[in-house]
């Protein structure tokens, strides 16, 4: 295990296909001011927004209605925010989503009572909060970034064409997240299967650094073996739901990044895209992501190697080493194909002429098996073409 480090994690989870009771036991502990964030109107068609509506007034809360927060939400929408719960009074940011309202909520709770403007203090000068933070509880209708368990804020500029992620401390992660495996039955295939390449890249981003023998490593195949297998076999079945929701939740809620440095390119590459395409974060990832380690394998021989004989289960027998790390490679595409992921970026509107662009929008890390130059990182995307 890498340096040292220090474990806590104070989000309460209830998880299972009777979980949204449980907010009955958490309602007491907050203010009479709920601030109701959702999205475009998906739990209202799936009914999931008049169970909870029927369960706040139950408890006599009043409701402040925060709907429309956009995939990939945006600094605008914000200070929208911002200001009705102002005007209301907010105790509590109840999010009733996927994660762009489970971002939304943790970037709201910091931006109420802050004088500043959000995006110039926590986006751009990564500042911690000062001010007073709005507690945030989450109600997950779909499994993918783990938002639910996590200090996560990605907030979208258009104006300046930058999509950022703000990873709040403790104090921020929710206080509980509701976890219903069958309230994720009514997502489109399209958002299901992005929601687990997600979850998967999540786990790569985090193995895929460091040589050391590590716990996290180990963690980390176990659960890409889940979601593997639970993406493969029936994935419409609750069990299928209720291990892809678990384990996106322990796949970024900090758990198998302790002890290492992570990675995290392919969600610099994927986010800039992300912010000239608005594509869903799922299909950014997969677009970029076998070019990317493709291009990164020589410098992580080793792990890929490991990736390939431990999670796709390659026979190494008589192969060289680079021979066994590309047929690991070469199964992770077979099963992004067989999802229907995106493949490349074109299918996500990118054109040819907007490539420089997305590389001066991608944030470059060093933490990885190499640290790109934006000239590396061009290459890249026109592989990922
Ligand atoms: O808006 P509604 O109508 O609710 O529809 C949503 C949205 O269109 C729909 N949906 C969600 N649950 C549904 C459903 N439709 C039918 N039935 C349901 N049960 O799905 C669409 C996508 O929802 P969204 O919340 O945008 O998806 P996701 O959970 O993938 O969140 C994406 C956002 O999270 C950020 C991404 O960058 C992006 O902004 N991320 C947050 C992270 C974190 N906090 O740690 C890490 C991630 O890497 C990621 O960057
Ligand atoms: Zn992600």
């Amino acid at each position: 295990m890498l340096g040292n480090f220090s474990y806590v994690n104070k989000t309460k989870l209830y998880f299972g296909d009777d979980s949204l009771k449980y907010l009955n036991e958490e309602l007491p502990k907050y203010g009479k001011n709920v601030q109701l964030i959702y999205g475009g109107g998906s739990i209202k068609k799936n009914g999931i927004y008049d169970e909870v509506v029927k369960i706040l007034k139950a408890n006599g809360k009043e409701i402040i209605e925060d709907a429309g927060v956009m995939p990939n939400p945006t600094i605008e929408k914000l200070r929208e925010g911002v200001k009705l719960a102002r005007e209301g009074g907010a105790d509590l940011l109840l999010a009733v989503g996927g994660g762009s309202c489970c971002d939304y909520a943790k970037a709201l709770s910091v931006s109420i009572h802050c004088d500043e403007d959000p995006w110039d203090k926590y986006y751009m000068r990564f500042e911690e909060p000062s001010c007073k933070i709005v507690p945030v509880g989450c109600i997950l209708t779909m499994a993918g970034t783990g938002s639910e368990m996590n200090g996560g804020a990605v907030i979208s500029n258009h104006e300046k064409n930058l999509k950022i992620g703000h990873v709040f401390g403790e104090e921020v992660y929710p206080k509980f997240s509701i976890l219903n495996p069958k309230f994720t039955l009514s997502l489109p295939k399209k958002q299901m299967i992005a929601g687990i390449y997600d979850i998967f890249s999540h786990i790569c981003e985090q193995y895929f650094s460091g040589e050391d023998d590590n716990t996290s490593d180990y963690l980390a195949e176990g659960l890409m073996k889940s979601v593997i297998h639970s993406s493969v076999e029936n994935p419409d079945d609750y069990e299928a739901r209720s291990n892809i929701m678990w384990s996106a939740t322990w796949a970024l809620n900090t758990l198998i990044a302790a002890g290492k440095r992570g990675d995290w390119m392919v969600h610099m590459l994927g986010h800039s895209v992300g912010v000239y395409t608005d594509a869903t974060h799922g299909m950014t990832l997969s677009a970029v992501s076998l070019p990317y380690y493709r291009y990164i394998l020589p410098y992580g021989l080793k792990k890929f190697k490991r990736f390939a004989k431990e999670v796709w289960e390659v026979d190494t027998a008589g192969k060289s080493d680079e021979e066994v790390a590309k047929e690991g490679l070469i199964a992770m595409e077979n099963w992004m194909k067989k999802l229907g992921v995106a493949m490349n970026l074109r299918e996500l509107g990118v054109k040819e002429d907007m490539i420089e662009d997305i590389a001066n929008g991608t944030i470059l890390l060093k933490h990885g098996y190499k640290q790109l130059s934006r000239e590396e990182v061009i290459e890249i995307l026109k592989k990922s073409m």
